[in-house]
């Protein structure tokens, strides 16, 4: 663990601990305010965001930058990061040896970070941090406390591309979020 930003930075630079090293153009470390309060978790970066280096910038990112715009979240305030930081061939799932392998530098984030809120971005999130027995469709949008982090699972935003209805919940569970906030503002 590193007690600063620059030598985790230093420390993934080249980063070859597993094996989607070989087919990333850029590592996606993660994007933001440093001393956010709030924090998301995604999956992993896509064709678009191994392109431009920076996470949620495709489709699904816009459609969250839409999301956030509607509940009033300003997406330079909060820190975006995702479980593994190359893409996976074809957005297929990340593979059990791949987040293993990467999940070191997540937790770091977190650690410099120190979030009061965590939002996980569908079932891939939820089950790296809070452990595989949880699912999604019975986790999103109930708050799960877990070492003074409050964490608050919900759907990937690529999940509101296919279903309309997908839509409402995450702009719900997304006001439970910033109601927290506003109730909890530190003096
Ligand atoms: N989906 C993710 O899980 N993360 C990204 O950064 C982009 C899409
Ligand atoms: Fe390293 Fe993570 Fe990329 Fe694997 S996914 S090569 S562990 S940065």
């Amino acid at each position: 663990m590193y007690d600063n930003w620059e030598d985790l930075e230093e420390s993934i630079k080249d980063c070859k601990k597993c094996k989607l090293f070989t087919g990333r153009k850029n590592i996606v470390f993660g994007v933001g305010n440093k001393n956010a309060r709030l924090m998301f978790i995604g999956e992993g970066p896509g064709a678009d965001e191994d392109t431009q280096g920076e996470p949620f910038v495709g489709r699904a990112g816009k459609l969250m930058n839409l999301a956030f715009q509607t509940v009033g979240i300003n997406r330079e305030d909060v820190y975006i990061g995702n479980i593994v930081k190359c893409r996976p061939p074809g957005n297929r799932d990340p593979q059990e040896d791949e987040t293993n392998a990467c999940m070191d530098y997540l937790r770091n984030q977190v650690k410099l970070v120190k979030p009061e809120v965590i939002v996980l971005l569908g079932r891939i999130a939820l089950q790296n941090i809070l452990g595989q027995e949880y699912k999604i469709t019975a986790s999103r949008g109930k708050w799960i406390e877990k070492k003074g982090i409050n964490y608050m699972p919900t759907w990937h935003p690529a999940a509101l591309l296919r279903d309309e209805t997908k839509k409402i919940d995450f702009i719900k569970d997304l006001k439970l979020v910033i109601k927290y906030l506003d109730n909890n503002i530190k003096e």
